[in-house]
């Protein structure tokens, strides 16, 4: 092993890509801060018990997946492997839910852990932008989430991604499918691996990749024909909510998500460019969580987008953001007092707004103009002794290659006038 090597399923954000992450981020951010949701930052572990009981005892997620240990303390804590319970967790702690002012719709960035058995799309530590509207049960909640998605991933440019729709039902049908399932999975030739979790969680047998178990699969009860009256009204709302704002879907019974705490409402977000991890996001309504961690009943709905994977799928799809320079202008001072004086204005340009940098080390001039090309400078200012004595810093442009004199008084004016 290298020191400088990273661990397994983990990589580095570096410039100039890391850039692309920031965008990204900031895109899907801003239909949200644009829509009520307020920002909210949780630590990045918790107690183990939130994840267990929250996201499932029976999940891939906190059975194998997990990153768990205990502190010097004797806490039991775990790296979160996902959001949407801290985030729940935290606006309980704070008694978001008492002010009044149902929904308490929140957005969130950061780092998620899974120990996952890595790939392209898959790592150990990636990064989510999530949302969550909590303490209200209205598909049309349901139906602004998933449109600020669509318009998050659109404002991107992104084209070939695609959204799968289902409902999963409630605590009234649910059950009932449950049982059928469950029935219907006995008869099955099953491993003992797989039978277990039909016991535990059958839903999730459903969306087993193995093609011997998907042929068997086939005429087991679908839970479109076991959801109640309830359940289907609601579906259908969410679903002619989304129509009419022109949002394309796919409806897809088959569409079971990896956490335990869904109800009715769920969806993902797929891109057909990135293979096996297809889904750039996902989400749903949760109704059951607040009281599965011990708080009061607070239906709720939310989602998560992969800022990974996101970016993978712009890969894919050729699409190449508009950035802003990360640098306009490069000062190449030679000499001392070149020094003082360039370094001076490439601090009035940056105060001015303007993206700037400096030579330093007291470069020659040719290693000095090969990093002002390095940089992606629209100008570069190079001045030595002569010019000083005459007040002037050469300007050049970078692109034309042409050079002109202008006096040093007013290159910052010149500048910020060139540049728009
Ligand atoms: P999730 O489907 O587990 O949902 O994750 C959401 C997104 O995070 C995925 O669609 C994927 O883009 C990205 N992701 C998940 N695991 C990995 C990984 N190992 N490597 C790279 N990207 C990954 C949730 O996490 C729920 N909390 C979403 C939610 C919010 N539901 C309701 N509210």
């Amino acid at each position: 092993m290298s020191t400088f090597q990273a661990p397994k399923g983990t990589y580095d954000l570096i410039p100039p890509d890391s850039a692309r992450y920031l965008a990204v981020r900031e895109a899907i951010a801003a239909p949200l801060k644009n829509s009520g949701y307020g920002y909210i930052e949780t630590p990045g572990f918790e107690n183990v018990e939130l994840f267990a009981r929250g996201v499932g005892e029976s999940t891939d997620i906190v059975t194998k997946e997990m990153y768990a240990f205990e502190t010097k303390g004797g806490d039991k804590l775990a790296l979160r492997p996902e959001g949407t319970a801290s985030v729940l967790r935290a606006a309980l702690e704070a008694n978001l839910h008492k002010a009044g002012n149902l929904p308490v719709k929140l957005w969130y960035s950061g780092s998620y852990y899974r120990y996952e058995r890595p790939q392209k799309g898959r790592y150990r530590h990636f990064s989510q932008v999530g949302a969550e509207a909590i303490g209200s049960e209205d598909p049309a909640l349901d139906a602004e989430l998933i449109i600020l998605a669509d318009q998050a991933y659109r404002a991107l440019g992104l084209r070939n991604f695609r959204i799968l729709l289902n409902s999963l039902g409630d605590k009234e049908c649910r059950p009932v499918y449950r049982a059928a399932l469950q029935d219907f999975l006995r008869g099955l030739d099953l491993d003992e691996e797989t039978l277990r979790r039909a016991d535990i969680n059958p839903l999730r047998v459903l969306d087993d990749k193995r093609a011997d178990v998907q042929k068997q699969l086939v005429g087991a009860p679908v839970l479109r024909d076991y959801l109640c009256d309830a359940c289907k009204t609601y579906h259908e709302e969410v679903r002619a909510l989304i129509t009419a704002a022109g949002v394309a879907f796919e409806d897809d019974e088959k569409l079971v998500r990896g956490l335990d705490y869904y109800t009715r409402t769920t969806f993902e977000f797929v891109h057909d460019g990135l293979g096996s991890q297809s889904a750039v996001g996902g989400g749903g309504r949760y109704d059951g969580l607040s009281e599965m961690i011990g708080g009061p009943s607070l239906p709720s709905v939310g989602w998560a987008l992969g800022v990974d994977r996101t970016v993978l799928a712009l890969e894919a799809e050729g699409v190449e953001l508009e950035l802003p320079p990360a640098t306009s202008v490069f000062a190449v001072p030679l000499g001392e007092e070149a020094r003082r004086v360039l370094f001076g204005v490439v601090t009035e340009l940056r105060k001015a707004g303007v993206a700037a940098d400096f030579s330093y080390g007291g470069k020659g001039l040719k290693g000095a103009m090969k990093n002002a090309n390095r940089s992606g400078a629209r100008y570069a200012i190079v001045a030595g002794e002569r010019d000083l004595a005459e007040g002037v810093v050469q300007l050049k442009d970078m692109e034309s290659g042409e050079q002109e004199a202008v006096a040093s008084d007013a290159i910052v004016e010149v500048l910020k006038a060139k540049l728009g």
